[in-house]
């Protein structure tokens, strides 16, 4: 089957927004459908734009008959880990209803197959002082609602797909960042709770000091090490996604990361380096429940989607994201950006 038409839950978003433009700029036609909560209108600007709630299963079929929508990426979701240990009941019904209502408007419209935004929060906390590269084997064993309510949406995509024929891929991604080298998009959180956007904004004075929670992980530098991602590699992906070939029991869970960890002081000295002056940190106490090391092995990815990570470096992380705070076209009071 030809793919024309993508839906795209929460492409309003950051993720989403930048998926949009790779799908358009691949001969594709994005039909973003968001409920604007966290998203940005002016984000959208490629194919059409629906307001609509992700739990609305009627309305999504609609939208789906409607637009006569080839398949489905479902980015639609709340993100914010701290946010779930004080509110899961949101965090369960947006983000595991939200499941459950595309794939029953896909199963009414003949829809087959969903490309899902899950996360490395599905693995927890793997073993502590284990600095090694997680593969998809790894056991998953969330440790707060926001990584739980992603693990069920997993299982509850791969039982449609079990016992109806759809099709579904959840891309598990590491750390998200970085921004659209032509500075069209860039990352907007209304509340924003990751590293690279924070630092950024300390070191453009836009923010207060960054603070390091916890310098004494076995590590090399005593910094916990992630895998930064960029959001470019990421949409790209997600195109790659629609059409890879999948197993015969029709689900595949994929990492997204570079394969590189690096300390938060590798942050920072990468946003050293491109002001040309030291970012304000402290180092404060370690937060309960970061692991030392999450750090994608992302040979699946390559072997199922022949992608791997191509823009994400750290400097090239840094530099797009930095450039996109300092001129953002939407989302933040845009004089105080440009004056930095
Ligand atoms: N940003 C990361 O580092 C990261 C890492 C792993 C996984 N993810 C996942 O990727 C997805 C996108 O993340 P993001 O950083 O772009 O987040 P985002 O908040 O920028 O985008 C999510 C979008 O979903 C929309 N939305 C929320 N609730 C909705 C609802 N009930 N109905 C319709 N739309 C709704 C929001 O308005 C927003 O536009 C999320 O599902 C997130 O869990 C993100």
């Amino acid at each position: 089957m030809t793919l024309k038409t993508i839906l795209v839950t929460g492409g309003a978003g950051y993720i989403g927004s930048h998926t949009a433009k790779a799908l358009a700029h691949s001969g594709l036609r994005p039909i973003v459908y968001d409920d604007f909560s966290n998203g940005h209108r002016d984000a959208v600007r490629w194919g059409s734009s629906i307001q609509g709630d992700v739990r609305d299963q009627a309305r999504l079929a609609e939208v789906m008959k409607l637009f006569e929508v080839d398949a489905v990426i479902h980015f639609a979701g709340l993100i914010e880990v701290a946010r779930s240990v004080i509110a899961p009941d949101l965090f369960w019904d947006v983000n595991l209803n939200g499941v459950a209502a595309v794939l029953g408007a896909m199963r009414q419209t003949g829809v087959r197959r969903v490309v899902f935004s899950s996360t490395a929060a599905v693995y927890g906390q793997p073993v502590a002082d284990d600095l090694g590269r997680l593969d998809e084997d790894e056991v998953t064993a969330p440790i707060n609602p926001y990584g739980e309510s992603k693990l069920a949406a997993e299982r509850l995509i791969a039982a449609h797909a079990r016992a109806y024929g759809l099709e579904g891929v959840a891309l598990r991604y590491f750390n998200a960042a970085g921004a659209d080298p032509s500075g069209e998009l860039g990352e907007a959180h209304a509340c924003e709770s990751h590293l690279i956007p924070l630092a950024i904004e300390a070191a453009l004075g836009l923010g207060p000091a960054l603070t390091i929670h916890g310098a004494d992980y076995p590590t090399p530098d005593g910094g916990c090490l992630r895998d930064y991602v960029h959001v470019c590699d990421l949409a790209r992906a997600h195109v790659l996604a629609l059409t890879a070939p999948l197993s015969p029991n029709g689900f595949e869970a994929i990492n997204l990361g570079s394969g590189a960890g690096h300390s938060v002081l590798d942050v920072v000295g990468a946003i050293d380096r491109a002001t040309g002056r030291a970012t304000p940190y402290s180092i404060g106490p370690r937060r309960e429940g970061d692991p030392a090391a999450l750090v994608a092995d992302p040979s699946r990815a390559g072997r199922l989607l022949g992608w791997r990570a191509e823009q994400s470096s750290l400097d090239e992380i840094v530099t797009t994201a930095m450039a996109w705070r300092k001129a953002p076209r939407f989302g933040f009071d845009r004089t105080i950006g440009a004056a930095a």
